[in-house]
């Protein structure tokens, strides 16, 4: 082994680069290399971006500005600091980026991770390097898996990527680019992933992919595993309690996935379903392939199955062409559905795509006011389902201890934080918790005593 190294992350975007982010830390352990929270102290900083937005991508460079200066400091002290560029705009700008930041040793794309260690080499050994290749190797087969000390400490939830890329080229979105073609990981590697964490502790696993729903990974026979059937399967390992699933795509629900909802209390009844927009004419433009209406029903089907399910969704406001009408088709939208909560953002044209090409780009202040509309829309809707919990009796996951003494924290079946006075040995059960209050986006209960057999 090598002398002991101190490694800084800094992830931004959607929560495949949380989990990626976990895993180079997994697969640079064996070379030495633990984690420090302290980027200043680092021998070694990874960046791990996000290009989805013209925002996200252009934080990478501010940040990098920053790290010039660190990287100059410890030279002075005879350190050597090295710089590495991960995630999608690794992927999109490549060697670009070492001409813009010169400060930045190394690129590696996110299908690359596995070669990490090399990688650090060739950089140690040349100056700097650069792999954004898609290579013909599955980066899940060579990625050291998590140790079980490495388990405990991230926690009783863990992410677990089940499917990678993107194969619908939404005509907004740089993801099919950055992440390449659709790849499902075969069922038997997702079942021992699972298995492993649930033996370290795990109780509550998020399934994630681009188009989570989109899986279909090979089974033990070979035959493809659509996500329900996988579910249903995870539900059974011994030790998980809770799973969840995210981001799904409307076009990709199946009926294996509403029976699911159906069948497995494991399947918490909260789901990420982005719609965008809810006017056809602006939904055909930007390649979604579904109306508003298809929307709608889907949504219906799959409450039928579930009656408390509850969803959220990503909007885009301000995409080239979107009136008043199509806007007010979104707002109209909202209010039919109801939201536990959403993200929504400015459109931003992103290099490469489509939607950059067209005209008809919204001016400024109409996006800023139409996301100030949609998002005070949103808010309401979950304000009024968080207020809506108050005295009833949710089972809660206890994730941590509280900010204050002798309280814990842990979610509801919605996501929803809930706080109570209770012992730090509850942490990674689930318990019924009398809700008793709200304060912002969190909830106050109490233990409301019977141990729910998890
Ligand atoms: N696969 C997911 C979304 C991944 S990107 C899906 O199909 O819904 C996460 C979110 O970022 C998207 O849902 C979208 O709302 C937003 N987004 C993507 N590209 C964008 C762009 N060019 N401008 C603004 N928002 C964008
Ligand atoms: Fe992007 Fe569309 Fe794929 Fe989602 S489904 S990642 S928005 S191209
Ligand atoms: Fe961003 Fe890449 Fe995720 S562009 S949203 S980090 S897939």
């Amino acid at each position: 082994m090598d002398q002991p190294r101190k490694l800084h992350i800094k992830s931004y975007g959607c929560q495949m680069n949380v989990y990626d982010a976990q895993r180079m830390v997994d697969t640079l352990a064996p070379e030495g290399f633990t984690e420090t929270a302290n980027a200043e102290e680092a021998d070694l900083v990874i960046l791990n971006t996000c290009h989805v937005r013209e925002k996200a991508a252009e934080k990478v460079f501010s940040e990098l500005g920053r790290l010039r200066v660190s990287k100059t400091a410890a030279a002075r002290d005879g350190r050597r600091m090295t710089i590495a560029v991960a995630g999608c705009v690794a992927q999109a700008e490549g060697k670009e980026i070492v001409r813009r930041a010169p400060v930045v040793d190394l690129v590696v794309g996110p299908q690359s991770y596995h070669r990490l260690p090399e990688l650090l080499e060739r950089a140690r050994r040349d100056g700097h390097a650069v792999d954004t290749e898609f290579p013909v190797e599955d980066k899940f087969d060579h990625l050291a898996p998590p140790q079980p000390a490495a388990i405990r400490r991230r926690g009783v939830t863990a992410f677990v990527t089940i499917q990678e890329g993107c194969d619908k080229f939404c005509s907004f979105c740089v993801v099919p680019y950055t992440r390449g073609a659709e790849l499902s990981r075969p069922v038997a590697r997702i079942s021992d992933e699972v298995r492993r964490l649930a033996e370290a502790g795990v109780r509550e696993v998020t399934l994630i992919g681009q188009n989570v729903n989109a899986f279909h990974g090979p089974g033990p026979n070979g035959s493809a595993w659509p996500l329900g059937r996988l579910l249903a399967h995870l539900a059974a390992i011994p030790g998980i309690a809770r799973l969840r699933y995210t981001t799904s795509h409307p076009r990709d629900v199946d009926d294996s996935l509403i029976e699911a909802h159906r069948d497995l209390p494991a399947l918490m009844p909260y789901v990420h379903l982005p719609v965008q927009s809810g006017s056809d004419r602006i939904l055909a433009a930007m390649n979604r392939r579904h109306t508003a209406a298809d929307y709608l029903r889907l949504v219906e089907r799959m409450r039928r199955a579930r009656p408390d399910l509850i969803f959220s969704s990503d909007f885009i406001v301000g995409f080239p062409g979107e009136s008043d009408e199509d806007f007010a088709a979104t707002l109209a939208l909202v209010r039919q559905i109801g939201y536990a909560g959403a993200y929504s953002f400015k459109y931003s044209p992103r290099p490469g795509t489509p939607a950059a090409e067209m005209r008809d780009m919204v001016p400024r202040a109409v996006m800023d006011e139409r996301l100030a509309q949609l998002q005070d829309l949103i808010d309401g809707q979950q304000a009024a389902f968080n207020a809506a919990s108050i005295g009833a009796a949710l089972d809660v996951l206890f994730e941590k201890a509280g900010r204050n003494d002798g309280q814990i924290v842990g979610r509801s079946p919605f996501l929803q934080p809930v706080h109570v006075d209770g012992s730090a040995d509850l942490i990674g059960e689930v318990r019924a918790v009398r809700i008793t209050s709200l304060k912002t986006y969190s909830l106050f209960g109490e233990l409301a005593g019977g141990r729910r057999a998890t």
